[in-house]
């Protein structure tokens, strides 16, 4: 029996971070084995924010390497930048039709933005654009396309996939045929939500976030800035409170993890000698990868030629879906 199909998109609007990665980039590699998966660098949806085109270059790269460094492999998963299927337009356009104003008014990214400037005692829709407001439509072409089953995302963009999944039932009732695929949302709970270095959920909005390839100096000067309280040296200490033991328990097994949160209640565990622990873990797991990171940065030649022959088949895929639609609607094709 065929796989079933996962995929999921990341927006290159930042470099990759332990979030990412945690979070979202290595809940979807596992499914590599147990689906079809497709992954893809959601660019158009990284254009309501990123107006720079360097950063959208850069992003849009450091995205791609993390990605092949982390295990993708391009022989058996595809992978391919949004904005080298033209066929996500027509099928955004078409679902437009099936798609409830109403339904947009109550996507989350758009009702805070609203609520945001209402506090302020702004206009309501100040600073919005119509792809922000548009977004879960662009979404959903991009799920819709590639007959997916399953989409793994973190646990904002559920809501999403929900209306993906309404938009594709209006279509399939409204014609009386499967043509669109059904997908559902998996939320990877256990990886929810990864402390920042202030303790915070690590986002880049909030300005705590840990790249995942830098060098090992860098890395351990950040992972040195992570709060803790302000406890002395032979002081006992509570692991389960601890921002630092948060982002170990990340890298390390259970033994290890117990081995260490015995130390920490164990009294003459300093942070410096905690936080030191974790560089060590976190080189153990990514020092590999990275080495495969910052070959494949530095070659921009190579990324396009995976992008884009990841692209082409993307498109195949892509375009028996518009057909299928076209024909359906009656238009020509
Ligand atoms: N909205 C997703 C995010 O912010 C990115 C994304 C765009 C996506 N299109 C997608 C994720 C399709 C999964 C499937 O993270």
């Amino acid at each position: 029996m065929d796989k079933k199909i996962s995929l999921t998109g990341i927006k290159p609007t930042g470099t990759p971070h332990f979030g990412n990665f945690f979070g979202a980039i290595n809940p979807a590699l596992e499914l590599a084995e147990k689906y079809q998966a497709r992954y893809f660098i959601a660019d158009y949806h990284a254009l309501n924010t990123v107006k720079n085109p360097q950063e959208m270059l850069d992003h849009t790269y450091e995205v791609a390497a993390t990605w092949l460094a982390c295990g993708l492999d391009p022989e058996q998963a595809l992978i391919y930048r949004q904005s080298d299927v033209p066929e996500t337009h027509e099928l955004a356009t078409f679902l437009m039709a099936f798609t409830a104003k109403g339904m947009m008014n109550k996507a989350h990214a758009y009702k805070a933005k609203v609520q945001d400037n209402q506090a302020a005692g702004k206009d309501t829709d100040s600073g919005v654009n119509m792809g922000l407001y548009t977004y879960p439509v662009l979404m959903a072409a991009d799920i819709l396309l590639y007959d997916t089953n399953i989409v793994p995302v973190g646990r904002d963009q559920k809501q999403h996939v929900e209306i993906t999944a309404d938009i594709a039932q209006s279509i399939n009732h409204n014609y009386g045929e499967e043509i669109l695929v059904i997908p559902e949302a998996i939320i990877s709970e256990s990886c929810d939500i990864i402390t920042g270095t202030d303790g915070r959920k690590m986002s880049k909005s909030y300005n705590n976030t840990i790249p995942l390839f830098q060098n090992p100096k860098k890395m351990r000067k950040q992972i040195m800035k992570v709060t803790t309280n302000s406890q002395e040296i032979e002081e006992e200490k509570d692991p389960e409170s601890c921002n630092v033991f948060s982002l170990y328990k990340l890298f390390a097994d259970q033994a290890e993890q117990d081995a260490l949160a015995a130390r920490y209640r164990a009294g003459g565990l300093g942070w410096g000698h905690a936080k030191q622990e974790l560089y060590e873990a976190v080189e153990r797991k990514f020092a590999p990868m990275r080495e495969k990171y910052d070959a494949l940065i530095e070659d921009r030649e190579a990324l396009d030629k995976i992008l884009q022959e990841g692209a082409e088949k993307a498109r195949e895929i892509a375009s028996a879906t518009v057909t299928r639609i076209r024909k359906a609607a009656g238009f020509p094709c």
